[in-house]
């Protein structure tokens, strides 16, 4: 009877436009703890915490004159022009048309923006915080440029489609401290929830493209990236473990691991300018979720036997190729080439981040710390599907690994 209630009211509010969620009474006080900064610093330092850039900046143009395609499910979407022209950026945008847009996913105008702009973790920043990033976005210099139309297809093209996501999916809330946590606890929630997004892909979404509450950071696969994004509930770190994970997202590498692929993007443009001290807080907030199933890409069965053939081969084929880097003993080199054994890429529950890696190679994020990081040759034309197979076989079973088998089937496709 209530889901009817509610399935009822959801309809009549997307039938009439209106957003009926209420709101909470918006917090005022960053948690963030910049006072001692300048307002145009505050603001630089949450849109890098934020990673606008990222999105906003399409290959070779200026800084924020968007027009960058997002692939999404949907079709599609291009990016907004953020710059201060008057004509095809924010130049005439005023704090209270800003803080709708991020606050409430609208734009000026009073359109819904479709969720590719992140606004469902956006929601969260508070409005002080949205003040500074405005400010700080009023001077970055004018670019016109007009930003090419979105391409979604029916049904998800009409205004209709977009309210009924919201009316479900969507709710504007602004972050709300937990009391019974610490003021570092808390900054890390907001950091990673809100300002740095990290949910947008790492908490599976369900078949409308929501993000699941309940698995927060659990682990997901993005289809748009052909990556998994592994588990960040990972349970409580020793200390040690936890200056190594800040390490890793100040500098994309430490002793053991690298970040790699569209994660070695977040370092590059967004965590490396983080004060280690915050970096610190995401730690301790990550380290506390509970841990909840992944949702990585599914991988296909193969029988036992087969996969230790494979493995036996793979053995070959990792000392010709693979161990004049990563070692013998799969311990790689420090702060060089990453560890294969234990490594949480290797064993993870899905083989497609390792596949990804041995096909296409790729390099780590090029960091204040690391400016030139090594990089993993691409092996698709040198080896066949079932030579990769079989060499990632033997990594997910050697030096104590244990996870799944992986099929050539599983190496052919994209
Ligand atoms: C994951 C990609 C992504 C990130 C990160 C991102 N944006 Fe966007 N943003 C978009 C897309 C895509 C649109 C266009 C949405 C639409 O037109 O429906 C957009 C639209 C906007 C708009 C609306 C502009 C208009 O004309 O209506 C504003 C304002 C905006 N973004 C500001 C920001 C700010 C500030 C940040 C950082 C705090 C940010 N964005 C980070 C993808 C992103
Ligand atoms: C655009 C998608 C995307 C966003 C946004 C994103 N990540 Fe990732 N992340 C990935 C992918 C893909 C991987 C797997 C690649 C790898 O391990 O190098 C990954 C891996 C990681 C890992 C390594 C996990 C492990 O067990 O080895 C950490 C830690 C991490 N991300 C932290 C974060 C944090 C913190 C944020 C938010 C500030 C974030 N990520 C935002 C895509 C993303
Ligand atoms: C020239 C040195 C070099 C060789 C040879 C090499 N790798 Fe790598 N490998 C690297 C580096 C550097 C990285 C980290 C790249 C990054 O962060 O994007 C890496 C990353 C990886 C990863 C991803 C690890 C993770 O953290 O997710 C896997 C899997 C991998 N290599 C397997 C192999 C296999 C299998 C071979 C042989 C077929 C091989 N490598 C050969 C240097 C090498």
């Amino acid at each position: 009877m209530r889901k009817v209630a509610f399935l009822l009211s959801a309809m009549l509010c997307a039938i009439t436009f209106s957003g009926c969620a209420s709101e909470p009474a918006p917090t005022t006080t960053s948690p963030m703890g910049l006072d001692t900064l300048e307002l145009l610093e505050r603001g630089e330092y949450l849109a890098r915490a934020a990673n606008c850039v990222a999105c906003h900046t399409p290959k070779g143009a200026a800084p924020y004159s968007g027009g960058k395609a997002m692939n999404t499910p949907f079709g599609v979407i291009y990016s907004s022009n953020l710059t201060s022209d008057k004509s095809s950026g924010l130049g005439d945008w005023n704090e209270d048309d800003f803080w709708q847009a991020l606050h409430q996913g609208k734009s000026r105008d009073g359109s819904s923006l479709y969720p590719a702009f992140p606004y469902a973790s956006y929601t969260l920043i508070v409005r002080e915080d949205s003040d500074a990033l405005f400010a700080y976005f009023q001077t970055i210099p004018a670019v016109s440029a007009q930003v090419p139309d979105h391409e979604v297809r029916f049904p998800f093209n009409t205004p209709f489609a977009l309210s009924v996501w919201r009316q479900f999916f969507f709710k504007p809330g602004v972050f709300v401290a937990d009391a019974a946590q610490s003021v570092s606890w808390n900054r890390g929630a907001y950091l990673v929830e809100g300002l740095g997004h990290c949910g947008e892909c790492h908490t599976p979404r369900g078949v409308f493209g929501n993000t699941q509450s309940g698995s927060t950071l659990a682990g997901a696969y993005v289809e748009s990236l052909g990556w998994d994004a592994l588990p960040l509930a990972t349970g409580l770190l020793a200390p040690q473990e936890q200056r190594e994970m800040v390490t890793l997202l100040k500098t994309g590498a430490n002793k053991r691991d690298q970040l790699s692929g569209p994660m070695a993007e977040v370092v590059f443009h967004s965590l490396q300018y983080l004060d280690t001290e915050h970096l610190g807080d995401m730690t301790e907030y990550m380290a506390s979720l509970p841990i909840t199933p992944a949702q990585l890409r599914p991988s296909l069965q193969i029988s036992v036997t087969a996969a230790r053939q494979l493995s036996k081969e793979g053995e070959a084929i990792y000392s010709e190729h693979c161990a004049d880097c990563h070692g013998v003993d799969g311990l790689g080199k420090a702060h060089q080439y990453p560890a294969l054994a234990a490594n949480k890429g290797v064993i993870a529950a899905s083989p497609n981040n390792a596949i990804r890696m041995v096909k296409h190679g790729g390099f780590g994020a090029s960091t204040t710390a690391r400016p030139r990081p090594y990089s993993m040759p691409p092996y698709a034309h040198q080896l066949s599907a079932r030579e990769i197979a079989a060499v990632l076989n033997y990594l997910r079973s050697a030096w104590g690994n244990a996870a799944s088998a992986v099929s050539p089937q599983d190496v052919w496709r994209d």
